[in-house]
């Protein structure tokens, strides 16, 4: 039997890999650009049946995600309240994600934020690099989930920081240049964290539990955040800006860069369905944790981002997850004759190490935690 992981483990910033790992070379996205003009590295291109437009080719749908108005559920009246909560058990049901507008967030801080991270990507490399992510781990500045030499390479550039509890903090990562950004970040995670309480508790109540369910489970909650750059790419059609998976957390929280394009892709019925931006709405999506804790019910989606020809996206992550010590399972209200019970226990520690040392590969994470089907007739 696995011991289970406490906090102390500093899992986030330095996961326990069973092997030495080779990661051959990682070449910084925006450095190419500078370097080899048009030509893009072969550990970029995508074999056919993963590059982005093949797969989105036969594309119908014009659907977009639900967009739920957080003052509704915060403040609104009863028909208001009932109304928007339906529609966020839908999104959830129906897509794992939704967008969310009148969020309280001051906006001025949603500015603040991109600002920094977009003033950090422009640093000269050297400055940049004075925060590695060491290979096999999350944290720093590089391209986390490689594993090995011939794992195909994602058109982005991370950054990325364990922010809660303080035990996985690495101080040492935390940038010194742009001045205002570790300030930045602190102010915009404390908001961030009451959002994700607060979205936790109106999906408490949509699925007819107690509002403060998840909050209790959970003990201290992890936070962590990801600033995802992606430069322009001269063949968007061959690579893709992130590769397909779904969220190890229990709420993702996506802040796109103001006037950017398109790139945030789902996966709904085999189709890639790609997120338009909607003005100052944050991205909501469903992690696994809540899948798991659902018996399935909100979906954890399988995502991924494209690149652009010409134009460069910002987007500013933060996962919000259960504490490392707590043991997750299907919840029993979820579980019936009608629903039968799709995942095992395990604790929630092992699972992250799990996520994190594993490359991005679609649901299959999940794996990790799925009780096979009842195959006998
Ligand atoms: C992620 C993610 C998508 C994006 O960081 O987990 O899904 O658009 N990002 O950057
Ligand atoms: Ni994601």
């Amino acid at each position: 039997m696995s011991s289970s992981i406490t906090s102390k483990n500093l899992i986030i910033m330095a996961p326990v890999l069973k092997f030495p790992i080779n990661v051959g070379r990682i070449d910084d996205v925006q450095e190419l650009k500078k370097s080899r003009k048009n030509n893009i590295p072969n550990r970029f291109v995508r074999d056919i049946a993963e590059r982005p437009a093949l797969a989105t080719s036969h594309s119908p749908m014009s659907t977009s995600i639900p967009v739920i108005d957080l003052s509704k559920l915060m403040k609104g009246n009863k028909e208001e309240f009932h109304f928007e909560i339906l529609k966020l058990s839908a999104s959830c049901e129906e897509w794992g994600f939704f967008q969310v507008i009148n969020h309280g967030i001051d906006l001025n801080l949603l500015e603040k934020i991109e600002k920094v991270a977009m003033e950090f990507f422009m640093l000269p490399v050297e400055e940049k690099q004075k925060y590695p992510m060491a290979p096999g781990t999350v944290q720093g500045y590089g391209q986390a989930f490689v594993f090995s030499e011939d794992q195909k390479l994602d058109w982005c550039n991370m950054f990325a920081l364990g922010l809660v509890p303080h035990s996985i903090r690495n101080p040492k990562l935390w940038p010194t240049n742009p001045p205002m950004f570790s300030d930045t970040v602190e102010t915009y995670s404390k908001e961030i964290r009451k959002l994700c309480k607060d979205l936790l508790s109106f999906i408490a109540l949509s699925l007819g539990l107690r509002g403060n369910v998840f909050e209790e489970m959970f003990g201290l909650s992890v936070q962590a955040m990801r600033m995802n750059y992606y430069p322009p790419c001269p063949r968007p059609d061959l690579v893709l800006g992130l590769s397909p998976h779904s969220d190890g957390s229990a709420l993702t929280v996506l802040q796109q860069g103001k006037g950017n394009t398109v790139g945030l892709q789902i996966l709904k019925n085999n189709t890639w369905v790609p997120i338009q931006p909607v003005r100052n709405a944050l991205v909501i999506n469903v992690g696994d944790t809540i899948e798991v804790l659902t018996n399935g019910r909100y979906k954890s989606s399988e995502h991924r981002a494209v690149t652009h020809k010409d134009k460069d996206r910002l987007s500013i992550v933060t996962f919000y997850a259960p504490s490392y010590e707590i043991e997750i399972g299907p919840m029993s209200e979820m579980v019936d004759e009608n629903n039968p019970i799709k995942y095992r226990r395990y604790n929630h520690g092992e699972y992250s190490k799990h996520y994190v040392t594993n490359k991005l590969q679609g649901k299959k994470t999940l794996d990790f935690a799925k009780i096979p089907p009842n195959n006998s007739f």
